[in-house]
């Protein structure tokens, strides 16, 4: 049966791509997308998330309401380095219709449930933001650890240091108590973090190829990643290119052999200096089960294929103006 994909995106630019690498993707059936926050407050996200929809020809796409804020909180603002990567609007300051549709009634946490009691190890969930949703939808129905067929998040650091601080990557430093509740409740998870995504780069040479299709998907996809690689030149210099984090988390997803994976129980830190450091829990070491894997190698060159193949095949689909 075909895999039935959920997203959970801070959309944000490297969430599109993560939306257009899964439309690109006839393994998959892309369910539904939660939102979330982090690149952008939740609102924009999921008004992100419709109008992309939209403009790449997949109004059918269903988008829920997560939650708005880290468990442990009650708000949340975006960090000036987040609007600086992904700009204001989290799309690049591309200018791109609204969408007259509505985020779905039905709340993204029990949007999540239903999805696993209908679909059950058929479910692959891709969190390419905090962790908040997923922790919550644990919270309510701790039977879904069973049930669902697996997790591949998008976030923190293994092997490398973070990106937000020494230990830190930044979806997981959104909200450590809520990564910390996945990790150590047994669901199944692949950890696609920087180990393996800062090894995925793009370049303008790439996203030129889809400005010259010359329709508007074309021209939205070459524009905001050209912003985001304009940032990464000031935030990473010498890196030669804009990270793929999240489309890579989809890219695992559905061919889990693009990358190498050490199977190994982790945890979040949430005390101390070290709080949204990403490690190996002592106290499971041992333990002959392990429900983690963490991705330290990828195919990077057969990953970058993919990934353009994909994205131009959608953005070629979608309307011709
Ligand atoms: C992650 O943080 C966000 O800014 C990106 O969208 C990605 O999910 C990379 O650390
Ligand atoms: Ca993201």
């Amino acid at each position: 049966m075909t895999q039935k994909l959920i997203l959970d995106l801070d959309t944000g630019i490297d969430d599109a791509l993560a939306i257009s690498y899964a439309l690109g993707s006839p393994e998959v059936d892309l369910i539904g997308i939660v939102g979330t926050y982090g690149n952008v407050l939740l609102q924009q996200g999921i008004r992100n998330d419709l109008a992309i929809t939209d403009l790449l020809g997949h109004p059918e796409v269903k988008v829920y309401q997560g939650l708005p804020h880290a468990l442990k909180k009650d708000s949340f603002e975006v960090q000036p380095v987040s609007a600086f990567i992904h700009g204001q609007n989290g799309i690049g300051e591309t200018v791109i219709p609204d969408s007259d549709r509505e985020p779905e009634n039905e709340s993204g946490i029990d949007f999540i449930i239903d999805a696993v009691k209908t679909y059950g190890k058929d479910v692959v969930y891709v969190p390419t933001g905090p962790q908040t949703n997923l922790a919550a939808a644990i919270r309510k129905a701790p039977e879904i650890i069973g049930q669902i067929g697996k997790v591949v998040l998008m976030g923190g650091a293994l092997t490398v240091p973070g990106n937000v601080s020494a230990w830190a990557e930044a979806n997981i430093s959104q909200d450590p108590d809520a990564a910390d509740e996945v990790f150590r409740s047994g669901i199944p998870a692949t950890m696609v973090g920087l180990d393996v995504t800062l090894q995925t780069l793009l370049t303008r040479k790439e996203t030129e190829q889809w400005r010259q299709l010359g329709n508007a998907a074309g021209r939205f996809l070459a524009d905001m990643t050209d912003f985001y690689i304009k940032a990464y030149e000031t935030t990473a210099p010498g890196l030669g290119g804009c990270g793929l984090h999240d489309p890579l988390a989809v890219g695992v997803a559905i061919d889990p052999t693009l990358v190498a994976t050490l199977p190994i129980n982790m945890q979040t830190d949430v005390e101390g200096a070290t709080r949204g450091r990403t490690i190996g829990d002592p106290d499971k070491l041992n333990d002959p089960r392990k429900t983690m894997q963490v991705a330290v190698g990828v195919d990077a060159p057969r990953f970058l294929s993919e990934f353009m193949t994909r994205i131009t095949n959608v953005a070629r689909s979608a309307k011709a103006e």
